[in-house]
Protein backbone atom coordinates (compact mmCIF):
# COMPACT_ATOMS: atom_id res chain seq x y z
CA UNK A 1 0.00 0.00 0.00
CA UNK A 2 1.09 3.45 -0.79
CA UNK A 3 1.41 6.45 2.14
CA UNK A 4 2.13 9.80 1.57
CA UNK A 5 5.20 10.55 4.53
CA UNK A 6 6.72 13.95 4.83
CA UNK A 7 11.31 14.20 4.85
CA UNK A 8 12.09 17.59 6.80
CA UNK A 9 15.70 18.18 6.74
CA UNK A 10 16.49 19.89 10.13
CA UNK A 11 19.17 22.07 11.89
CA UNK A 12 19.44 24.89 9.84
CA UNK A 13 17.42 28.23 11.21
CA UNK A 14 14.22 29.61 9.70
CA UNK A 15 14.00 32.98 7.81
CA UNK A 16 11.12 34.18 5.98
CA UNK A 17 7.35 35.21 5.69
CA UNK A 18 4.16 33.79 5.02
CA UNK A 19 0.46 35.09 5.46
CA UNK A 20 -1.39 32.77 7.41
CA UNK A 21 -4.30 30.34 6.70
CA UNK A 22 -7.95 30.93 7.37
CA UNK A 23 -8.91 29.33 10.45
CA UNK A 24 -9.79 25.49 10.37
CA UNK A 25 -12.05 26.16 13.53
CA UNK A 26 -14.07 29.17 12.48
CA UNK A 27 -14.35 28.08 8.89
CA UNK A 28 -16.30 25.05 9.78
CA UNK A 29 -18.94 26.14 12.11
CA UNK A 30 -19.19 29.04 9.91
CA UNK A 31 -20.00 26.27 7.05
CA UNK A 32 -22.40 24.88 9.07
CA UNK A 33 -24.30 28.13 10.15
CA UNK A 34 -24.88 28.87 6.46
CA UNK A 35 -27.54 26.09 6.50
CA UNK A 36 -29.44 28.46 8.60
CA UNK A 37 -29.17 31.04 5.27
CA UNK A 38 -31.96 31.11 2.71
CA UNK A 39 -30.48 32.41 -0.73
CA UNK A 40 -26.92 32.14 -1.63
CA UNK A 41 -23.46 32.58 1.38
CA UNK A 42 -20.34 32.93 0.31
CA UNK A 43 -17.60 32.42 2.41
CA UNK A 44 -13.92 33.67 1.95
CA UNK A 45 -10.58 32.61 3.38
CA UNK A 46 -11.63 29.18 3.30
CA UNK A 47 -8.46 27.01 4.39
CA UNK A 48 -8.19 24.14 1.68
CA UNK A 49 -8.37 21.25 4.32
CA UNK A 50 -9.73 17.02 4.45
CA UNK A 51 -12.25 18.36 7.52
CA UNK A 52 -13.67 21.62 5.28
CA UNK A 53 -13.93 19.27 1.96
CA UNK A 54 -16.07 16.69 4.74
CA UNK A 55 -17.76 19.85 5.94
CA UNK A 56 -18.90 20.41 2.35
CA UNK A 57 -19.46 16.69 1.79
CA UNK A 58 -22.24 16.82 4.90
CA UNK A 59 -23.48 19.82 3.33
CA UNK A 60 -24.47 18.36 -0.07
CA UNK A 61 -25.98 15.28 1.42
CA UNK A 62 -28.10 17.10 3.53
CA UNK A 63 -29.58 19.05 -0.07
CA UNK A 64 -27.75 21.99 0.19
CA UNK A 65 -25.49 22.78 -2.77
CA UNK A 66 -21.79 23.66 -1.55
CA UNK A 67 -18.75 24.27 -3.70
CA UNK A 68 -15.56 24.74 -2.88
CA UNK A 69 -13.15 26.57 -5.41
CA UNK A 70 -9.75 27.59 -3.82
CA UNK A 71 -10.49 29.31 -0.83
CA UNK A 72 -13.69 30.14 -1.60
CA UNK A 73 -17.21 28.03 -0.27
CA UNK A 74 -20.43 28.35 -2.15
CA UNK A 75 -23.26 27.60 -0.39
CA UNK A 76 -27.08 27.44 -1.49
CA UNK A 77 -29.66 26.52 0.73
CA UNK A 78 -31.86 23.70 0.17
CA UNK A 79 -34.03 21.08 1.03
CA UNK A 80 -33.80 17.81 1.70
CA UNK A 81 -32.35 14.54 4.17
CA UNK A 82 -32.39 15.53 7.98
CA UNK A 83 -29.83 12.76 8.91
CA UNK A 84 -26.34 12.86 8.70
CA UNK A 85 -24.66 9.30 7.93
CA UNK A 86 -22.30 7.45 10.66
CA UNK A 87 -19.26 7.67 8.28
CA UNK A 88 -19.77 11.47 8.04
CA UNK A 89 -20.21 11.48 11.63
CA UNK A 90 -16.66 9.81 11.84
CA UNK A 91 -14.88 11.36 8.81
CA UNK A 92 -14.98 14.74 10.82
CA UNK A 93 -15.01 14.65 15.19
CA UNK A 94 -16.35 18.01 14.69
CA UNK A 95 -19.42 16.66 12.75
CA UNK A 96 -21.69 17.72 15.87
CA UNK A 97 -21.71 21.45 14.74
CA UNK A 98 -24.44 20.37 12.55
CA UNK A 99 -27.07 19.89 15.17
CA UNK A 100 -27.53 23.49 15.83
CA UNK A 101 -28.51 24.61 12.45
CA UNK A 102 -30.36 21.45 11.34
CA UNK A 103 -32.95 21.68 13.96
CA UNK A 104 -32.72 25.87 14.02
CA UNK A 105 -33.86 25.57 10.12
CA UNK A 106 -35.27 21.77 9.47
CA UNK A 107 -36.50 21.49 13.65
CA UNK A 108 -34.76 17.99 12.99
CA UNK A 109 -31.32 16.14 12.88
CA UNK A 110 -30.57 12.36 13.57
CA UNK A 111 -26.84 11.84 14.26
CA UNK A 112 -24.33 9.04 15.50
CA UNK A 113 -21.71 9.44 18.38
CA UNK A 114 -18.98 10.83 17.36
CA UNK A 115 -17.58 8.36 19.05
CA UNK A 116 -14.01 8.17 20.87
CA UNK A 117 -11.14 10.28 19.04
CA UNK A 118 -7.37 10.57 19.11
CA UNK A 119 -7.74 13.21 22.09
CA UNK A 120 -10.01 10.41 24.42
CA UNK A 121 -13.49 10.20 24.59
CA UNK A 122 -15.52 13.26 22.75
CA UNK A 123 -19.22 13.27 24.65
CA UNK A 124 -21.99 15.36 23.64
CA UNK A 125 -23.43 15.49 26.67
CA UNK A 126 -23.50 19.12 26.96
CA UNK A 127 -24.86 19.55 23.42
CA UNK A 128 -27.43 17.66 23.73
CA UNK A 129 -28.54 19.10 27.57
CA UNK A 130 -28.38 22.90 26.04
CA UNK A 131 -30.47 21.86 22.79
CA UNK A 132 -33.35 19.81 25.88
CA UNK A 133 -33.53 23.19 27.20
CA UNK A 134 -34.79 24.46 23.85
CA UNK A 135 -37.57 22.43 23.65
CA UNK A 136 -35.62 19.56 21.78
CA UNK A 137 -37.17 15.51 22.10
CA UNK A 138 -34.16 13.63 22.10
CA UNK A 139 -34.48 9.56 21.58
CA UNK A 140 -31.76 7.13 20.81
CA UNK A 141 -32.91 4.61 18.00
CA UNK A 142 -30.71 1.65 17.06
CA UNK A 143 -27.36 3.79 17.55
CA UNK A 144 -28.82 6.64 16.28
CA UNK A 145 -29.15 10.23 18.12
CA UNK A 146 -32.69 11.33 17.36
CA UNK A 147 -33.33 15.45 17.91
CA UNK A 148 -36.77 16.70 17.25
CA UNK A 149 -38.50 19.81 18.01
CA UNK A 150 -41.76 20.92 17.55
CA UNK A 151 -41.32 24.01 18.68
CA UNK A 152 -37.78 25.30 19.32
CA UNK A 153 -37.59 28.28 21.82
CA UNK A 154 -35.03 30.23 23.54
CA UNK A 155 -33.94 29.42 27.26
CA UNK A 156 -31.56 30.28 29.87
CA UNK A 157 -28.47 27.94 29.09
CA UNK A 158 -26.03 27.74 32.18
CA UNK A 159 -22.99 25.08 30.39
CA UNK A 160 -21.19 23.28 33.00
CA UNK A 161 -18.45 23.91 30.83
CA UNK A 162 -17.22 26.47 28.61
CA UNK A 163 -17.52 23.83 25.48
CA UNK A 164 -16.72 25.75 21.84
CA UNK A 165 -18.92 23.66 20.34
CA UNK A 166 -21.78 23.36 22.49
CA UNK A 167 -21.51 27.10 22.80
CA UNK A 168 -21.45 27.14 18.78
CA UNK A 169 -24.13 24.44 18.79
CA UNK A 170 -26.33 27.01 20.86
CA UNK A 171 -25.67 29.74 18.94
CA UNK A 172 -26.73 28.47 15.73
CA UNK A 173 -30.16 26.60 16.93
CA UNK A 174 -31.05 29.93 19.16
CA UNK A 175 -30.64 32.62 16.27
CA UNK A 176 -34.11 30.71 14.61
CA UNK A 177 -35.46 29.95 17.63
CA UNK A 178 -38.63 31.79 18.94
CA UNK A 179 -37.69 34.33 21.71
CA UNK A 180 -34.73 34.85 23.78
CA UNK A 181 -31.80 32.72 24.34
CA UNK A 182 -29.08 33.72 27.46
CA UNK A 183 -26.23 31.42 27.19
CA UNK A 184 -24.37 31.77 30.64
CA UNK A 185 -20.41 30.31 31.32
CA UNK A 186 -20.27 30.32 27.01
CA UNK A 187 -16.79 29.48 25.70
CA UNK A 188 -15.16 33.06 24.83
CA UNK A 189 -12.91 31.88 22.17
CA UNK A 190 -12.35 33.93 19.12
CA UNK A 191 -14.17 31.92 16.84
CA UNK A 192 -17.23 32.52 18.12
CA UNK A 193 -17.23 35.70 18.03
CA UNK A 194 -15.89 35.03 14.56
CA UNK A 195 -19.23 32.78 14.02
CA UNK A 196 -21.96 35.46 15.76
CA UNK A 197 -20.06 38.41 13.14
CA UNK A 198 -21.17 35.94 10.35
CA UNK A 199 -24.66 35.28 11.76
CA UNK A 200 -25.49 39.06 12.52
CA UNK A 201 -24.25 40.20 8.93
CA UNK A 202 -26.83 37.43 7.49
CA UNK A 203 -29.54 39.17 9.66
CA UNK A 204 -29.06 37.33 13.40
CA UNK A 205 -29.46 39.39 17.07
CA UNK A 206 -26.45 38.17 18.37
CA UNK A 207 -25.02 39.94 21.27
CA UNK A 208 -21.83 39.20 23.95
CA UNK A 209 -20.39 36.95 21.42
CA UNK A 210 -17.06 36.14 22.65
CA UNK A 211 -17.61 36.67 26.61
CA UNK A 212 -19.05 34.73 29.14
CA UNK A 213 -22.96 35.57 28.35
CA UNK A 214 -23.95 35.48 25.06
CA UNK A 215 -27.53 37.06 24.04
CA UNK A 216 -29.34 35.99 21.53
CA UNK A 217 -32.97 37.24 20.35
CA UNK A 218 -34.60 34.44 17.79
CA UNK A 219 -35.32 36.26 14.03
CA UNK A 220 -37.92 34.41 11.55
CA UNK A 221 -35.33 34.43 8.64
CA UNK A 222 -31.61 34.74 7.89
CA UNK A 223 -30.16 35.77 4.48
CA UNK A 224 -26.93 34.65 2.54
CA UNK A 225 -23.92 37.04 2.79
CA UNK A 226 -20.53 37.19 2.01
CA UNK A 227 -18.17 36.50 4.85
CA UNK A 228 -14.18 36.28 5.04
CA UNK A 229 -13.17 33.17 7.92
CA UNK A 230 -10.66 34.52 10.37
CA UNK A 231 -6.97 34.06 10.58
CA UNK A 232 -6.09 30.95 12.12
CA UNK A 233 -4.44 31.49 15.41
CA UNK A 234 -2.89 28.05 15.74
CA UNK A 235 -1.65 27.91 12.47
CA UNK A 236 -0.11 31.19 13.17
CA UNK A 237 1.79 29.72 16.54
CA UNK A 238 2.47 26.57 14.43
CA UNK A 239 4.79 28.85 12.30
CA UNK A 240 6.29 31.04 14.90
CA UNK A 241 6.98 27.73 17.16
CA UNK A 242 8.87 25.78 14.07
CA UNK A 243 11.58 29.17 14.47
CA UNK A 244 11.37 28.86 17.73
CA UNK A 245 12.28 25.63 17.77
CA UNK A 246 15.05 25.86 14.79
CA UNK A 247 16.06 29.66 15.38
CA UNK A 248 15.95 32.52 12.77
CA UNK A 249 13.65 35.50 11.88
CA UNK A 250 10.54 35.01 10.29
CA UNK A 251 7.03 37.04 9.92
CA UNK A 252 3.82 35.58 10.37
CA UNK A 253 1.44 38.18 8.01
CA UNK A 254 -2.32 38.34 8.29
CA UNK A 255 -2.71 37.83 12.02
CA UNK A 256 -5.09 38.75 14.57
CA UNK A 257 -2.69 38.83 17.51
CA UNK A 258 -4.87 40.24 20.25
CA UNK A 259 -6.59 36.66 20.04
CA UNK A 260 -2.82 34.87 20.73
CA UNK A 261 -1.89 36.77 24.06
CA UNK A 262 -1.56 33.36 26.41
CA UNK A 263 0.34 31.91 23.11
CA UNK A 264 2.67 34.87 22.90
CA UNK A 265 3.57 35.53 25.93
CA UNK A 266 5.08 31.72 26.34
CA UNK A 267 7.49 32.26 23.14
CA UNK A 268 8.41 35.12 25.00
CA UNK A 269 8.84 33.76 28.04
CA UNK A 270 10.96 31.33 26.73
CA UNK A 271 13.61 33.66 25.33
CA UNK A 272 12.21 34.62 21.72
CA UNK A 273 11.75 38.32 20.59
CA UNK A 274 8.73 39.27 19.42
CA UNK A 275 7.47 41.86 17.49
CA UNK A 276 3.79 42.88 16.83
CA UNK A 277 2.77 45.32 14.19
CA UNK A 278 -0.99 45.53 13.45
CA UNK A 279 -1.73 42.23 12.10
CA UNK A 280 2.07 40.93 11.73
CA UNK A 281 3.71 39.20 14.28
CA UNK A 282 7.95 39.12 14.31
CA UNK A 283 9.91 36.42 15.66
CA UNK A 284 13.17 36.68 16.26
CA UNK A 285 14.93 33.37 18.06
CA UNK A 286 18.60 32.89 19.02
CA UNK A 287 19.19 29.34 21.02
CA UNK A 288 19.46 28.26 23.55
CA UNK A 289 16.00 29.35 25.08
CA UNK A 290 14.42 29.47 28.79
CA UNK A 291 12.50 26.90 30.28
CA UNK A 292 9.08 27.82 31.29
CA UNK A 293 8.17 26.64 34.31
CA UNK A 294 4.69 25.81 34.45
CA UNK A 295 2.13 26.30 31.36
CA UNK A 296 -1.46 25.26 32.16
CA UNK A 297 -4.23 24.72 29.59
CA UNK A 298 -7.22 26.42 29.91
CA UNK A 299 -10.40 27.52 27.74
CA UNK A 300 -9.56 30.95 26.15
CA UNK A 301 -8.33 33.88 26.89
CA UNK A 302 -5.48 30.83 28.91
CA UNK A 303 -3.20 28.78 27.25
CA UNK A 304 -4.96 26.93 23.94
CA UNK A 305 -5.28 22.69 24.59
CA UNK A 306 -4.07 23.18 20.99
CA UNK A 307 -1.26 25.37 20.95
CA UNK A 308 0.00 22.30 24.50
CA UNK A 309 1.72 19.76 22.01
CA UNK A 310 3.67 22.98 20.19
CA UNK A 311 5.04 24.50 22.72
CA UNK A 312 6.09 21.09 24.20
CA UNK A 313 8.40 20.80 20.97
CA UNK A 314 9.67 24.36 21.35
CA UNK A 315 10.29 23.65 25.28
CA UNK A 316 12.58 19.83 24.53
CA UNK A 317 15.72 22.02 23.82
CA UNK A 318 15.20 24.97 26.05
CA UNK A 319 17.56 24.93 29.24
CA UNK A 320 16.02 23.54 32.54
CA UNK A 321 12.38 22.12 33.34
CA UNK A 322 9.54 22.82 32.12
CA UNK A 323 5.95 21.27 33.23
CA UNK A 324 2.82 21.33 30.99
CA UNK A 325 -0.66 20.48 32.65
CA UNK A 326 -3.54 19.67 30.08
CA UNK A 327 -6.79 20.34 31.65
CA UNK A 328 -8.96 20.64 28.93
CA UNK A 329 -8.41 16.92 27.27
CA UNK A 330 -8.06 13.57 29.06
CA UNK A 331 -5.68 12.62 26.44
CA UNK A 332 -3.40 14.38 24.75
CA UNK A 333 0.38 13.29 25.10
CA UNK A 334 -0.02 11.19 22.29
CA UNK A 335 2.90 13.18 20.71
CA UNK A 336 5.51 13.00 23.76
CA UNK A 337 5.96 8.96 22.36
CA UNK A 338 7.49 10.64 18.93
CA UNK A 339 9.32 13.63 20.43
CA UNK A 340 11.50 10.96 23.26
CA UNK A 341 12.09 9.26 19.43
CA UNK A 342 13.89 12.38 17.97
CA UNK A 343 16.09 12.32 21.67
CA UNK A 344 13.75 14.22 23.89
CA UNK A 345 14.04 14.15 27.43
CA UNK A 346 9.70 14.37 28.52
CA UNK A 347 7.68 12.47 31.70
CA UNK A 348 4.13 12.55 31.51
CA UNK A 349 2.00 11.30 34.29
CA UNK A 350 -1.32 11.64 34.02
CA UNK A 351 -2.49 14.89 32.32
CA UNK A 352 1.04 16.30 33.05
CA UNK A 353 4.33 16.02 31.05
CA UNK A 354 7.51 17.58 32.13
CA UNK A 355 9.85 17.84 29.93
CA UNK A 356 13.52 18.53 30.76
CA UNK A 357 15.64 20.69 27.67
CA UNK A 358 17.98 18.57 26.52
CA UNK A 359 20.96 20.20 24.15
CA UNK A 360 19.18 19.21 20.94
CA UNK A 361 16.73 16.97 19.00
CA UNK A 362 17.74 14.79 16.10
CA UNK A 363 16.17 13.15 13.24
CA UNK A 364 14.08 9.87 13.75
CA UNK A 365 10.89 8.14 12.31
CA UNK A 366 7.82 9.57 13.73
CA UNK A 367 4.00 9.52 13.54
CA UNK A 368 1.41 11.69 13.69
CA UNK A 369 -1.13 10.60 15.88
CA UNK A 370 -3.55 14.13 15.84
CA UNK A 371 -3.67 16.81 13.89
CA UNK A 372 -1.80 19.73 16.56
CA UNK A 373 0.92 16.79 17.80
CA UNK A 374 1.49 16.02 13.98
CA UNK A 375 2.46 19.92 13.12
CA UNK A 376 4.56 19.74 16.56
CA UNK A 377 6.73 16.91 15.29
CA UNK A 378 7.35 18.94 12.36
CA UNK A 379 8.51 21.88 14.47
CA UNK A 380 10.61 19.67 16.74
CA UNK A 381 11.96 18.37 13.17
CA UNK A 382 12.75 21.68 11.84
CA UNK A 383 15.68 22.30 14.63
CA UNK A 384 16.51 18.63 14.74
CA UNK A 385 20.03 17.21 13.22
CA UNK A 386 19.30 15.70 10.26
CA UNK A 387 16.25 14.15 8.50
CA UNK A 388 13.14 13.17 10.02
CA UNK A 389 10.36 10.85 8.54
CA UNK A 390 7.20 12.27 9.56
CA UNK A 391 4.25 9.66 8.84
CA UNK A 392 0.42 10.08 9.62
CA UNK A 393 0.22 13.28 7.48
CA UNK A 394 -3.83 12.38 7.13
CA UNK A 395 -3.50 14.57 10.23
CA UNK A 396 -1.91 16.82 9.50
CA UNK A 397 -3.53 17.67 6.19
CA UNK A 398 -6.89 17.87 8.50
CA UNK A 399 -5.92 21.34 9.66
CA UNK A 400 -3.14 22.40 7.51
CA UNK A 401 -3.88 24.42 3.89
CA UNK A 402 -0.60 22.99 1.96
CA UNK A 403 1.94 22.27 5.32
CA UNK A 404 5.22 21.62 3.43
CA UNK A 405 4.96 24.98 1.04
CA UNK A 406 4.28 27.11 4.13
CA UNK A 407 6.90 25.15 5.63
CA UNK A 408 9.42 25.75 2.92
CA UNK A 409 8.34 29.17 2.67
CA UNK A 410 9.67 30.18 6.02
CA UNK A 411 12.70 28.54 4.76
CA UNK A 412 12.20 25.22 6.08
CA UNK A 413 12.94 22.16 4.17
CA UNK A 414 10.36 19.70 3.67
CA UNK A 415 9.87 17.18 0.59
CA UNK A 416 6.31 15.41 0.59
CA UNK A 417 6.78 11.82 -0.64
CA UNK A 418 4.38 8.82 -1.71
CA UNK A 419 6.04 5.55 -0.73
CA UNK A 420 5.12 2.07 -0.26
CA UNK A 421 4.42 0.99 2.78
CA UNK A 422 6.17 -2.14 2.61
CA UNK A 423 9.33 0.10 2.56
CA UNK A 424 8.78 1.84 5.57
C1 LIG B 1 -13.01 22.82 19.79
C2 LIG B 1 -11.98 22.88 18.70
C3 LIG B 1 -10.74 22.08 19.08
C4 LIG B 1 -10.21 22.54 20.44
C5 LIG B 1 -11.32 22.55 21.48
C6 LIG B 1 -10.90 23.14 22.80
C7 LIG B 1 -13.31 23.15 16.71
C8 LIG B 1 -13.78 22.57 15.42
N1 LIG B 1 -12.55 22.37 17.48
O1 LIG B 1 -13.40 21.45 19.93
O2 LIG B 1 -9.74 22.31 18.08
O3 LIG B 1 -9.20 21.65 20.86
O4 LIG B 1 -12.44 23.31 21.01
O5 LIG B 1 -10.41 24.42 22.63
O6 LIG B 1 -13.57 24.29 17.01
N2 LIG B 1 -16.98 18.08 26.51
C9 LIG B 1 -17.87 17.29 27.20
N3 LIG B 1 -19.15 17.22 26.76
C10 LIG B 1 -19.59 17.90 25.66
C11 LIG B 1 -18.67 18.71 24.96
C12 LIG B 1 -17.35 18.78 25.41
O7 LIG B 1 -17.52 16.66 28.20
O8 LIG B 1 -20.78 17.81 25.31
C13 LIG B 1 -15.56 18.13 26.95
C14 LIG B 1 -14.62 17.54 25.90
O9 LIG B 1 -14.54 16.15 26.01
C15 LIG B 1 -13.31 18.21 26.22
C16 LIG B 1 -13.76 19.60 26.69
O10 LIG B 1 -15.13 19.48 27.04
O11 LIG B 1 -12.67 17.55 27.27
C17 LIG B 1 -13.58 20.68 25.64
O12 LIG B 1 -14.33 20.39 24.52
P1 LIG B 1 -14.95 21.50 23.55
O13 LIG B 1 -14.64 22.87 24.06
O14 LIG B 1 -16.38 21.15 23.33
O15 LIG B 1 -14.13 21.22 22.23
P2 LIG B 1 -14.68 21.05 20.76
O16 LIG B 1 -15.76 22.04 20.49
O17 LIG B 1 -14.93 19.62 20.48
Amino acid sequence: MAEEILRITGGRKLRGEITVQGAKNSALPLMAASMLCDGETVLGNVPQLTDVYAASRILNRLGFRCKISGNTAKIVSGEGETEIPDEDMRAMRSSVMFLGPMLGKRKRCVITMPGGCELGPRPIDLHLDAMRQMGVQIREQQGKIVCQAEHLHGARIPLPFPSVGATENVIMAAALAEGETVLTNAAREPEIADLAGFLNRCGAKIAGAGEGTVIISGVKKLSGTAYSVMPDRIAAFTWLCACAAAGGTVCIRGTEPKDMESCLSVLSAAGCRLGICKDRIYLDCSHPLRNVRYIRTMPHPGFPTDAQALIAAVLCTASGTSVIEETVFESRFKHVGELLRMGADIRVSGRTAVITGVSGLHGAEVEAMDLRGGAALAAAAAGAEGETVLRGLRHIDRGYDHFADAFNSLGGNAVRRVISSAVR
